[in-house]
Parts: structure tokens; sequence; C-alpha cells
């Protein structure tokens, strides 16, 4: 078709044996075991138009049927990446990986969903959506949006109800930090966080106190800290568990639900534990650069290795991703995003005399299905069942999309991927599928590996070969109002109940 051989005469340079749409649109996956959230059993898995049909043992099919023997394997649902910025513009460029690369690279690593943050246009919302549909167009699986909040006034408030109630977005994000960019402050986030309540949209916050990493940035550049090690300085964990516990407690006193996206130090992740524990609604969203790297490589004399590892919150010294790990494993943290947001060697340049015009960001949409397995359940952190829980089912859940995505039952989209627990996977920069010239994680081995990617019912990366179309992704609409607001209004009803009646005084008189 004219889509695949324009995207092959443009030289991309994925599955050149078969640009096209895969002919089979019945499948059989024989003979795995069949893994969600909730239960596994040993099983097939038969899907037809990109929907699964049947899950049961020993299916029988006719021989117009594509099978896929999954004997010894894991047949499980596919990534959900709910934090990712393609072709996002960002400290003066652009991210390098768009809907394309950044989608084909993350079905080779086993995601076929993810979740992207439309920035809005100068403010305007309506704008940022327009801009984002575009971008999106040459998509090769299903993506969502989340809308960032730069500013507040009627028209955003306005606006946020129309991307609610009429274009299936059901999270908004705030930023806490970046200065004089995308920051927001206290009164603007009570103003976000009383309308995303009233919307039924989820809250997430970038959790990092922005007036004080312009100090602290300030007093890197006054002790002559210019190079990639002065991002890390800059912005200590006690900054980020400042503004976590601050956006905790305005959540809390608004009484909605909050997710803290990239919680990457024990900080950060204390306060989330405690507001658990007291029973406030919050989520917390590790991503795989801090559960697995530290800051080490920021301190590499050489200016192109160090800068890769550039993101805010910055990557914490070691010991913050051994406790985070754990935080995964007991439930204090529920999800694992990436934040892949990537600029290549010569974009990183731009701050080679001051760290502050690093643009900020790594890789790790392909990586993260890898190195969370290798990380937690081949380390026996957690078991399979929670593998997919923390990659594909809880995302699905939280963005009100389960059991469409997420799951491997009948009726559910086949997205689905088939992981040798035998076999292994190495990483770097030569042939990961990112656009990227690094890799934060280059080098890196580990046990597990997925083998085949099904997503929307095509076979998409089989023998380590990409067959993916741009523009065959859908936009999946997310409905507001997810499990984390049930039972929202009856706790405001109690509080409302237990306030004295307003005290009566008589005027003074003389
Ligand atoms: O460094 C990062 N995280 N870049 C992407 C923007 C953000 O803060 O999520
Ligand atoms: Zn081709
Ligand atoms: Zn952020
Ligand atoms: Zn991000």
């Amino acid at each position: 078709n004219s889509q695949s051989n324009q995207f092959c005469e443009a030289g991309i340079g994925y599955g050149e044996v078969g640009c096209g749409l895969s002919s089979s649109t019945k499948l059989l996956i024989k003979g795995g075991t069949v893994v969600n959230a909730h239960h596994q059993e040993v099983a097939d898995v038969y899907v037809e138009d990109g929907i699964i049909v049947a899950v049961k043992p020993d299916l029988k099919v006719t021989d117009d049927v594509k099978v896929i023997d999954a004997t010894g394997k894991f047949v499980m649902p596919g990534g959900i990446d709910p934090h990712t910025h393609l072709a996002m513009e960002f400290m003066g460029t652009e991210t390098i990986d768009d809907f394309f690369s950044g989608q084909a690279a993350a079905l080779a690593g086993g995601t076929t969903m993810h979740i992207d943050f439309v920035i809005p246009v100068n403010g305007s919302l309506i704008a940022g959506l327009e801009s984002y549909e575009e971008k999106a167009k040459k998509s090769c699986m299903d993506y969502g949006f989340h809308m960032a909040i730069t500013k507040f006034d009627d028209s955003v408030s306005r606006d946020m109800e129309i991307m609610v109630k009429e274009k299936g977005i059901n999270s908004f994000k705030f930023f806490l930090a970046y200065k004089g960019s995308l920051m927001v402050n206290d009164e603007l986030l009570l103003e976000g966080l009383k309308q995303c309540k009233s919307l039924g949209a989820l809250a997430m916050v970038h959790a990092e106190n922005g007036d004080a990493v312009f100090e602290g940035q300030k007093r890197m550049i006054q002790l002559g800290i210019t190079g990639p090690e002065g991002h890390a300085l800059s912005r200590p964990p006690l900054l980020e568990g400042e503004a976590t516990a601050r956006a905790i407690r305005l959540a809390g006193f608004v009484n909605t639900p909050l997710y803290v996206v990239h919680v990457m130090s024990i900080d950060a992740m204390e306060e989330i534990a405690k507001a658990r524990k007291s029973g406030q609604r919050v989520v917390g969203e590790p991503v795989v650069s801090g559960l697995v790297l530290d800051d080490s490589g920021l301190w590499d004399s050489d200016f192109a290795t160090a800068s890769k590892f550039v993101m805010s919150p910055p990557i914490r010294a070691a010991g913050h991703n051994k406790v985070l790990q754990g935080a995964l494993s007991n439930g204090v943290l529920q999800l694992v995003g990436t934040d892949h947001c990537v600029f290549n060697s010569t974009q990183k340049a731009f701050g080679i005399d001051d760290f502050r015009k690093i643009p900020n960001g790594v890789n790790g949409i392909e990586e993260r299905m890898h190195l969370v397995w290798d990380t937690m359940v081949e380390s026996g952190q957690i078991s399979v069942n929670d593998f997919v829980r923390v990659t594909s089912t809880e995302c699905a859940r939280i963005f009100n999309i389960y059991p469409r995505k997420g799951a491997i039952i009948a009726g559910s989209d086949a997205d689905i991927i088939i992981l040798n627990p035998n076999s292994s996977f190495e990483i770097n920069a030569q042939s990961h599928h990112s656009r990227t010239d690094t890799n934060v994680y280059e080098g890196r081995r580990g046990k597990g590996k997925v083998e085949v990617t099904i997503a929307g019912g095509r076979v998409v990366w089989e023998n380590n070969e990409l067959k993916v179309v741009p523009g065959s992704g859908k936009y999946i609409e997310m409905p507001p109002f997810n499990y984390l607001f049930s039972g929202i209004d009856k706790a405001d009803a109690s509080y409302l109940s237990s306030l004295n009646a307003p005290v009566k005084r008589s005027k003074s008189t003389t």
C-alpha cells in the first residue's frame, strides 16, 4: 500500500522484508502461559480482527489462521507506557523521536500503547491538542493523551471541560518545576486541582520546587560548576520531597486523587507512602531510569556521556534506586513509566558550557519492559503477575481503559507480547530503534526477551524484525471518573456534615 511504500522509500530502515500490513487477521497463540494481573494459566489465545476472541486450552482453528507457538513462554498484555514525550518542543529544541520512531522503538520492546503529554500552544489547550493530533497521524500503535496545564483562567477552565467531555483526555499535568516556562504556582495548582476534581480528571504533578531549583542553579554557576553534574547538584532530593509533599497536601485539601509522575528519590517516595498510609489517594509512578540507574554517569569526564543522563528530576545517587524498587514491590508505587524524552548528542551539546542548557530527558520506551523484567522479576522482587500489573494493567485501570487494554481476556484489544524467560536481551545504541545516537542503558544485558509483539492483532515484531505501518495506530479516548474517584463524593459529604453549623453572632452594640 502507498503508506508503507512511502515509509520504505523514506529509508527509515525497519522491516524491509514486510512493510505492508500483515495479511492474516486471524491469529492463534498456542501453548503459552497466559499471564494477567489477576491470574495465570496455560492456554491458547485466539485473535480475530484485532480483538481477543477466546482464551482457552487446546483451541482448534482452520488453516487460514496464523499459528504462533508460545510453549514455555509467557503470553502477556502489551506494555502501556504512561509517560512519554514524542515530538515535544522543549528547551529550544524538539525531541528526536516522533510518534513513528518512538512507537516503533516501543513495539520492538513489547510496549503497545503509550500516553503522551500534550503541551498547550501559548497556553491554548485546543491549539495544543490540534498540534498533537497532527504529530500523531503517523502513529503505528495505539496512544492516548494527557494534557499539561501551564496557566489558568476561565478559558483554560472551559477548555479542560471540552478535553474531558469531548476529546477523550482524563488527566492533566502540572509542572511545579521549569520556572519561566512550564511551571505553575500554588494558586494555579489549586485552581487546577479543583477543576480536575469537578471533571473527574486525574491531576498529575511534576514535583520539584522550581523556585528553589532556580536558586540552586545560580549557586552552582557561582561555584563554577557548569558541567552535567551541576544539574543534579542544583536540584537535590530535598526539593523533590518538598514539592511532592506540597502537591499531596493540596490535593488532600481539595480531596481529589493525585498522580505523582517520575518519582526519583526516597524523599518523594516517603511522602507518597505516608499519604497512602493515611488513606489519601495518591499514585506514584517511578520511571525505569530512576529504578535501575544511579547518578555516577553524570560525573563522567566525557560530556557526551555525562549529558545523556540529564533529566528532571535528576537520576539520584546509588541507593535511591534500590529503595524505589522496594516501593514498587510493596505497592507504595504502582506503575512504571519511562519519561521517554530523547535528544541526540548534538542537541545535548547545546549545554556544553552550561548544564542549564542541556535539554532534559532520557530514553526508555524500548527498554522498559526488559529492564523491569530483569530488575524486578529475575531478582525475585515481584511476581510475573505483578510484572503485568506494573507495566500494563494498573495503567489501564488508572486511565480508565481496562479491560479493553491491560488484559488478555475475550473482548480485549489484541495487544499481546510473548516473552521468553530463557532468552536474553542486550541494549546498545547501534541496535536500538530510537532515532537517538546514545542510550543511557548502553551495554546492559539481562534475562528475558520479548520475542513477539502483537499490536491491534498484527504481528509487528518477530524474529528481531519490525513490521510497522505509519497511520495504523489508533487514538484511545479515556473516560473520566476512574476508580480513584469512587467514594470521593461520600467523603466530601461527611466532611461537610462534620463541620459545625455556622456560628451566629449578634452585631456588637455600643
Ligand atoms: O527531563 C525530563 N523529565 N524531561 C521531560 C519533561 C518532564 O519533566 O517530564
Ligand atoms: Zn520496505
Ligand atoms: Zn516532568
Ligand atoms: Zn515527562
